[in-house]
C-alpha cells in the first residue's frame, strides 16, 4: 500500500512524510533523492547524455529508510549527503526532464513498494507513478516560506549558501518542474490539498498522520 505527497521544492513534503513514517512505523521513500543520485552520475559524465545513460546502466542505485533517515547508495557507497549539494540541486531539474530517466526511476520505485506500507514524496507520484495510490496529498507553501525552510536545513548541515541563492534555485526548479513535458508537477484531481504556510510542523504531521492511520487500520481489517 502506498500514500503519496507531491508538491513543489521546500514545501515540507519530505520532512513531513518522514515524520509520519516514523510515527506510524511505516516505510518512507524519497523519490527526489533518486533523481539526485542520477544527477550525481550525470555530473560524473560531464553532462554528456550518452555517457550518462551508459554509466547509469552500469550503476547500482539502492536505498532504505532507517532511524528517521532515507539512505541512498550508489554502487554501495552512501551518497546521502553528496546528493544535497547546490551543484546537484542546480542540475537535478535538467535530469528530471529526461523521459527515459523518469521511467528508469519509476520502475525502481514500483518494485520497491510492492512489499510494505509506504509513504513517498515527489512531484508526479499521484499523477503518473502511483495513480492508484491509497491516498494522495498535495502540499504547497509560499515561495518565501519554502526558501527560508530549505536555507535553514542546508545551513544546519553546514552547506554554504545564501537565502537568495536558495530562493532562486527553488523558483527556477518550480518553473522547470511545472512546465516540463514529461510528467510535470501538478496536483492530482483526487489529492488532498495541504497549505503549510499557516501551519506548524506538528500540525501538518498530525493532519496527515491521522488520515493515514485511519487508512492503515481499514486496510488491515
Ligand atoms: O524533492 P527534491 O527537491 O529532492 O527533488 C529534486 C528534483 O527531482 C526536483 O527538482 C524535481 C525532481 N523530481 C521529479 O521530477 N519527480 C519526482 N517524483 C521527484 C523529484
Amino acid at each position: 500500500m502506498i500514500v503519496v505527497i507531491d508538491g513543489p521544492a521546500g514545501s515540507g513534503k519530505s520532512s513531513t512524510a518522514r515524520a509520519v513514517a516514523e510515527r506510524l512505523k511505516i516505510q518512507y521513500l524519497d523519490s527526489g533523492a533518486l533523481y539526485r543520485v542520477a544527477t550525481l552520475i550525470y555530473l560524473q559524465a560531464d553532462r554528456n547524455r550518452e555517457v550518462f545513460i551508459d554509466l547509469l546502466k552500469e550503476s547500482k542505485i539502492s536505498f532504505y529508510f532507517k532511524q528517521k533517515k532515507f539512505h541512498v547508495f550508489l554502487d554501495n557507497i552512501d551518497v546521502s549527503e553528496d546528493i544535497r549539494s547546490m551543484k546537484v540541486s542546480d542540475a537535478v531539474s535538467e535530469v528530471a526532464t529526461m523521459p527515459d530517466i523518469r521511467s528508469y526511476i519509476n520502475q525502481l520505485m514500483r518494485e520497491q513498494v510492492k512489499k510494505d506500507i509506504y509513504i513517498a514524496d515527489g512531484r508526479d507520484l499521484g499523477t503518473a507513478v502511483f495513480t492508484d495510490a491509497a491516498m494522495k496529498f498535495f502540499m504547497v507553501a509560499d515561495l518565501n516560506d519554502r526558501a527560508e525552510r530549505r536555507f535553514r536545513e542546508l545551513s544546519q548541515k553546514g552547506i554554504e549558501t545564501s537565502l537568495e541563492e536558495v530562493k532562486a534555485n527553488i523558483a527556477g526548479r518550480d518553473q522547470v518542474d511545472s512546465s516540463r513535458e514529461a510528467d510535470p508537477l501538478k496536483q492530482a484531481e483526487d489529492a488532498i490539498l495541504i497549505n503549510t504556510s499557516g501551519l506548524t510542523f506538528e500540525e501538518q504531521v498530525t493532519q496527515i498522520s491521522n488520515q493515514v492511520k485511519k487508512l492503515i487500520t481499514e486496510h488491515k481489517h
